[in-house]
């Protein structure tokens, strides 16, 4: 009995230094995790930074859909001739400008992205993660709004599905 009575407080003892260490232990583990959150969090924005662009990614604005047909070349020479006098300023084509060259932009925008992009572009830096990105790829200096019409940026559109 007197054994038995022995072990026992021995192994309350031993529960008792195993608790402690467990706390310890306990708190290493959260600190390693935080760590590895945080590394995993700077992950995903030098992912986002890589890959500006989302063909699923609608953006915000008044654009919720745009269905494509065959290109139609009426509105593609009025597209380039209102890009020419509105857009010209800050984008060239085939190079990087005060904004990005636009060559190839509808195959990494989708279209309703682009064409918010172009009639609401105060509220897309804000709040769109990907035009979010564009911002601070080019260094906070915004998109202006040209206060085009639906037409008209539906016509700049056009035009941009002929540039590869
Ligand atoms: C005052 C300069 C300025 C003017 C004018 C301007 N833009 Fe931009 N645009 C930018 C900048 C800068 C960006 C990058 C995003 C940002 O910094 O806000 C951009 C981004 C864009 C994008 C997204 C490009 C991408 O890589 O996804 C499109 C599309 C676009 N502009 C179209 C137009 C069109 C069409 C016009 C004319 C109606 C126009 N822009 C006029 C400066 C301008």
């Amino acid at each position: 009995m007197k054994h038995l009575i022995k072990i026992f407080s021995l192994l309350f003892i031993a529960s008792l230094i195993i608790s402690c260490g467990g706390d310890d232990g306990k708190k290493s583990k959260k600190e390693k995790f935080k760590i590895g959150t945080k590394k995993e969090i700077t992950k995903v924005k030098e992912v986002k930074k890589e890959k500006t662009g989302n063909l699923s990614n609608k953006g915000i604005g008044p654009v919720k859909s745009v269905t494509l047909g065959d290109i139609d070349n009426n509105m593609v020479e009025e597209g380039k001739a209102i890009f020419k006098s509105k857009c010209t300023a800050c984008h060239k084509m085939g190079k990087r400008f005060i904004g990005p060259d636009l060559t190839g932009v509808t195959k990494k925008q989708s279209p309703e992205w682009i064409m918010n992009m172009i009639l609401n572009p105060d509220e897309m830096v804000k709040k769109d993660p990907d035009a979010k990105a564009l911002l601070i790829e080019y260094n906070g200096s915004p998109m202006a709004n040209q206060s085009l019409t639906e037409e008209e940026a539906r016509k700049i559109l056009e035009y941009f599905r002929t540039l590869e």
